[in-house]
């Protein structure tokens, strides 16, 4: 009598999954924890990993907004390595002081990877793989730019926010070319924290300070750049011409600004990481080996093209 029961039983899930199709594969958990939406450029990288994690059936995503601030980045991954998710992935807001919460992610056995800017540990096989850009690189590509368009004096510089990666990174790929061309001088530098209403407040001190004795502006990321022009139009200056221009990121706001002849020139960092990062996550749990770092692809847009590239721009 058990024996046929048992047989019955056999029977009836043989013909559920033939059915049905065969049973549902379980999904992958990934846990998010995002800066913030302190510029355009985050906005679009956060865009990209939500609708890439959309298209992906395998994928269930718990997304999460630290609101700018590394103190709910940590609570949140905590709480992400509470719910055992199958990875965790995450943009640090500064690039130290995740240490512990890294460890105890790697103590759960939960691997972790890097989006965008990088974090600052001794042991570096507390993460898997980083996606993000060389910023380094992106410094020095806003000096060389200076050298090659002659451009001459005094420099004001919009950081980012204070401790980031992108902000440490910007300076120093910069700071590497541009101390060797004495014509180039950095007389003001102050954060602006990626946004575009302290950039504009940023450059209202530097006018009061240095007034027309700015030459040119390098901000670290587009908003800020765009918040600056407010600022000196308001000032009674022409930006793109007595004051020249050049920040970081690529995104749409920046082309209208060069369009307008307000902006002399951006260099590109991309946001749209969300197939890179889903394509990581799956290549993890399929038992891969990632490569320890995966650099994006990155150009350098000066005004004189900007007509002709705005409308193949994604972000
Ligand atoms: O980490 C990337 C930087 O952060 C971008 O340049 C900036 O716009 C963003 O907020």
């Amino acid at each position: 009598m058990k024996k046929i029961s048992f047989v019955w039983a056999f029977l009836a899930l043989v013909m559920s999954v033939s059915a049905f199709g065969a049973a549902p594969k379980k999904k992958i958990n990934v846990g998010f924890s995002q800066i913030g939406a302190e510029s355009a450029w985050r906005i679009a990288d956060t865009e990209s990993i939500i609708s890439e994690a959309k298209k992906r059936p395998n994928i269930e995503l718990k997304f999460s907004d630290a609101q700018q601030k590394q103190e709910n980045q940590i609570k949140v991954i905590r709480s992400f390595i509470a719910q055992k998710v199958d990875v965790i992935g995450f943009t640090p807001v500064v690039e130290t002081g995740y240490e512990p919460v890294l460890r105890e992610a790697k103590k759960a056995k939960i691997p972790v990877i890097i989006i965008d800017r990088t974090v600052d540990v001794k042991d570096t096989s507390l993460w898997v793989t980083h996606i993000g850009s060389d910023m380094v690189e992106e410094g020095r590509k806003v000096a060389k730019f200076m050298i090659a368009k002659g451009w001459k004096g005094n420099i004001a510089e919009m950081v980012g926010t204070v401790g980031s990666s992108a902000a440490i990174d910007r300076r120093q790929g910069f700071m590497e070319i541009v101390k060797n061309h004495p014509e180039l001088k950095v007389v003001l530098s102050k954060s602006g924290n990626f946004t575009r209403s302290e950039g504009k407040k940023v450059m209202e001190t530097f006018l009061k300070d240095k007034g027309k004795n700015i030459n040119i502006l390098y901000a670290h990321n587009d908003d800020m750049a765009i918040g600056a022009i407010q600022a000196i139009e308001e000032y009674g200056l022409r930006p793109g011409v007595d004051i020249k221009i050049i920040s970081c990121d690529g995104i749409h706001d920046a082309f209208q600004a060069m369009i307008e002849g307000k902006l002399n020139c951006t260099v590109e960092c991309n946001p749209l990481l969300g197939p890179q990062f889903f394509d990581a996550v799956e290549d993890l749990k399929a038992g891969k080996k990632l490569p320890k770092e995966t650099i994006t692809k990155e150009s350098i847009f000066p005004m004189e093209v900007a007509k002709d590239i705005m409308p193949t721009r994604k972000y």
